[in-house]
């Protein structure tokens, strides 16, 4: 782990922090341009700039559904699922059914609400609950997502260690993170761009070089690991910027000074329980 001073995450305060955005109309708003997807977006070519953000987004979900590997009948356990969005496109990418959980009561009203407006609200159910501790009975799902949730929660191995318990044999775990990457050097102090941003953002950097372990701890089977940053960071800086900029409203932490900082990574993982 890096040298850090950032404290853990607070479930409670990070429900407070969405339930405190969302209130805004005009940042729900935002969210809507993005289809309802709250998260970082992901373009095969970064370089394309005809993909806007709001695709880039959807981009990022239908990469994740790919790994879950669930059909029709299957389901889904969403952990941290914001306003909705990414359920609602795996139940009408999959058929299957999804369960989606997040510490924000504002967002599972959302999130149940979008799922009405899109007519699948008989197979994409909400409710709050912390990931650290989930109301859910041993194997009792097909698939576990959790789409850049993971940062905002005090112990990634607890989670995990509650994503396996819910899981079917042969279930599998899909999930983004953000790590610090090279050339960090994990004896140095965090940069002081990302540390200002985690303290804002209520989120910790993950140590990758002990991602596998950690998987394998909690008796997770690794299918993949790939730095996504390139695809992901640098043109989600500059999309969220552009809105900043058109907004013309206060912000709690200034972007600009994330551009070109590469120790800034993003995470793919997925993950199989044996
Ligand atoms: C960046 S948002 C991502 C939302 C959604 N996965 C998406 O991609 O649109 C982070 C999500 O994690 C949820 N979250 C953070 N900590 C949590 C916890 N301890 N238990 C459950 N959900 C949590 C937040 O409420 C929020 O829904």
């Amino acid at each position: 782990m890096s040298k850090t001073s950032i404290p853990l995450p607070v479930p409670e305060n990070v429900g407070k922090l969405y339930d405190q955005i969302l209130k805004d109309e005009h940042e729900y708003d935002q969210f809507e341009k993005f289809n309802h997807q709250l998260h970082i977006g992901y373009w095969d070519d970064p370089s394309d700039q005809s993909v806007p953000m709001g695709e880039a987004v959807v981009r990022l979900t239908d990469l994740m559904i790919e790994r879950l590997k669930v059909g029709a009948g299957d389901h889904v356990l969403d952990l941290g699922c914001g306003i909705g969005g990414p359920a609602s496109q795996i139940v009408m990418n999959t058929g299957a059914n999804v369960t989606g959980v997040s510490i924000s009561e504002e967002q599972i009203k959302l999130a149940a609400r979008l799922a009405a407006n899109k007519g699948v609200a008989e197979r994409a159910k909400f409710q709050r609950a912390d990931a650290m501790q989930l109301p859910f009975e041993d194997e009792s799902f097909d698939a576990v997502m959790a789409l850049e949730s993971i940062l905002h929660m005090p112990s990634r191995e607890q989670v995990l260690s509650e994503a396996r318990r819910v899981l079917k044999p042969g279930g599998r775990l899909v999930l983004t993170d953000f790590f610090t990457r090279a050339p960090h050097n994990h004896d140095a102090e965090l940069h002081p761009a990302i540390e200002g941003f985690c303290r804002v953002a209520m989120i910790t950097m993950a140590d990758v070089d002990d991602y596998a372990a950690m998987l394998h701890r909690v008796g997770l089977r690794v299918r993949e690991l790939r730095d996504i940053t390139e695809q992901t960071m640098d043109r989600t800086w500059r999309a969220t910027l552009e809105i900043v900029a058109l907004n013309d409203r206060p912000v709690p932490y200034d972007l600009n000074d994330l551009l070109g900082v590469e120790e800034f990574g993003c995470l793919l993982v997925a993950a199989e329980r044996p």
